[in-house]
């Protein structure tokens, strides 16, 4: 086991990839190690937002990575890899799940899981990885304006155990985790392009030159997004450069 090869669990902190990083600033830590924490006092999401859990409801955690053979270039194949572990162990409980470009978990129309990479380039190399993950388990009401929070328990009306989510999670991200050691990229690349939210639906997206209709064909090695418009033209987005309309 590489991803969990070690847990360090505080009761409350600022972060947990803030607390990782710190961490990793010390001295070094083991690959695949898994910090926890049941609450944090500044969790980060994307873009600058925060994440919003209750204390004890959901699974906040950050795990180190070292994939010191992926050149930089190819980093959005690590995003690939934890949306993917996440996805197969969320595929054990709900049906409708997907991965919305580039690393959102989704039930239907709705987030139950967020993930935060944050990666220590040096050169070409990747140095270190810091892969957030949020996973809203037990939590029934969001006080935050983000959009369409969910948990497993508003899904299904049943209440889980953190901790044994926590370790049935890790056996899933490591396993993918895994499969990218050993060099498995097309699986991966592919498994993740099969299993994105609105793959090939016509859907409208907005960008900085207006609204748009089209089709999501596929994803770039580098992460960028593919859609087909009406033309037929393909066009490609950055993160920052498209934002779904839900
Ligand atoms: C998103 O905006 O979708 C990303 C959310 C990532 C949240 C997790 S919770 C554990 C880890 N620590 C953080 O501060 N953020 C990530």
């Amino acid at each position: 086991m590489i991803i969990g090869s070690r847990y360090i669990f505080s009761e409350n902190i600022d972060s947990t990839n803030a607390y990782a990083y710190r961490l990793l600033k010390q001295g070094p830590l083991p690959e695949g190690t898994v910090i926890h924490t049941n609450y944090q006092s500044g969790g980060k999401g994307q873009k600058g937002h925060s994440w919003e859990s209750e204390d004890s409801k959901n699974l906040l955690f950050s795990i180190v990575l070292f994939p010191d053979e992926i050149p930089a270039e190819d980093q959005f194949i690590i995003s690939m890899t934890i949306s993917l572990g996440i996805y197969d162990f969320l595929k054990t409980f709900i049906s409708d799940c997907r991965i919305k470009w580039p690393n959102d978990i989704y039930a239907g129309y709705d987030k139950i899981a967020g993930i935060l990479i944050e990666n220590s380039i040096s050169g070409n190399k990747i140095e270190s990885t810091i892969a957030g993950i949020g996973l809203n388990i037990n939590q029934e009401e969001f006080l935050s304006n983000a959009p369409n929070p969910v948990s497993l328990r508003m899904l299904t009306g049943k209440s889980y155990a953190p901790d044994i989510m926590l370790h049935k999670l890790v056996v899933k991200l490591d396993i993918r985790y895994k499969q990218l050691l050993s060099g498995k990229h097309s699986k991966i690349r592919k498994e993740y392009i099969e299993s994105l939210f609105r793959l090939n639906e016509w859907e409208s997206y907005k960008t900085e030159s207006g609204v748009f209709y089209g089709r999501i064909i596929s994803v770039t090695d580098a992460g960028r997004l593919q859609i087909e418009d009406r033309n037929l033209n393909i066009q490609e987005f950055s993160f920052k450069e498209i934002d779904f309309r839900l």
